[in-house]
């Protein structure tokens, strides 16, 4: 067993998530899909994805926050890269970023939704000197500085369409990164909750003073596309996103001039690449 691997290990056994405090109160339910469908079909308001979202990302998913932070702070150690900068990529409202700023000079952060990065410049406005924010899609990017570290976290890049497109994000990922850098992030491989194949899993959340709302999800039957929409009372935004298998990954890495040197992980997976150099 190598030192990534039990460095894995020990980060799973003792801190993979971080808890924070659940105030709303959710219920969990299997709903056939046609009932779901014909109900998302009568609400009239389709909105981009997180746009309503970002007022209740982070309590949403405030219980699966990765703590990246030990293991970058191991690899700074053991190969010898500064901690001066970082990319965030595809940030959100910043659940990341909070651990990232703990320990980064200077963080950028990179999304394309406009709602999410407002709810972080107003949450990170103390910090703002140690910030870049850029809205963009992780398909397509520059910085204007190269990184020695690239997190994407909270399974982002399950958003792309196709494998093909996970290797033009990789393209773009290891333009940026300095020889001998690291990317690391995490994506889903199947579906987080299992109902049968004929209906939707509904999580209603309430208790928010946002007022209640649903997300309700469910597999296409390729087995591989995975829908979810956001739904208010008087408003629906649609995410899709894609099952990623390790296969995929270690092809668009290679495509990209990236190596795959370690994963970790079931349902939900770890890697992590290194830009090829010194
Ligand atoms: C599940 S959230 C995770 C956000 C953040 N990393 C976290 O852990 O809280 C997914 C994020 O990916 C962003 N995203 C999805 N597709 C994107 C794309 N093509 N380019 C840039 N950002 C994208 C969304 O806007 C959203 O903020």
């Amino acid at each position: 067993m190598g030192w990534i691997d039990r460095l894995w290990r020990h980060w799973a056994r003792k801190r993979l998530y971080e808890r924070r405090s659940q105030l709303c109160h959710v219920r969990l339910m299997a709903v056939p899909v046609d009932q779901i469908r014909q109900w998302i079909e009568e609400i009239p308001q389709r909105i981009p994805p997180y746009e309503a979202f970002s007022a209740v990302w982070s309590q949403y998913s405030g219980d699966f926050v990765p703590n990246y932070l030990p293991y970058i702070a191991f690899l700074a150690h053991r190969r010898h890269l500064d901690r001066d900068v970082i990319l965030d990529l595809a940030c959100g409202s910043g659940r990341i970023t909070e651990q990232l700023l703990s320990r980064f000079g200077h963080v950028h952060c990179l999304d394309r939704s406009p709602a999410m990065l407002t709810r972080l410049r107003s949450d990170f406005a103390k910090v703002r000197g140690h910030l870049t924010i850029h809205q963009a899609d992780f398909r397509d990017f520059t910085l204007p500085v190269a990184v020695p570290f690239v997190v994407c976290a909270g399974d982002s890049l399950n958003y792309v369409e196709s494998p093909d497109e996970l290797a033009q994000v990789f393209r773009c990922v290891a333009a940026c990164l300095r020889p001998g850098g690291f990317f690391l992030f995490d994506v889903i491989q199947e579906p987080t909750v299992r109902v049968p194949p004929t209906h939707a899993a509904v999580f209603e959340i309430a208790g928010h003073l946002f007022g209640p709302y649903w997300v309700c999800t469910w597999m296409d039957s390729d087995g591989r596309t995975e829908h979810s929409f956001v739904v208010t009372k008087d408003s629906v935004e649609e995410h899709r996103r894609i099952l990623i298998k390790l296969e995929e990954v270690a092809i668009a890495a290679e495509a990209a001039g990236l190596e795959l040197e370690d994963q970790f992980g079931n349902a939900r997976l770890y890697c992590i690449l290194r830009k090829k150099g010194e």
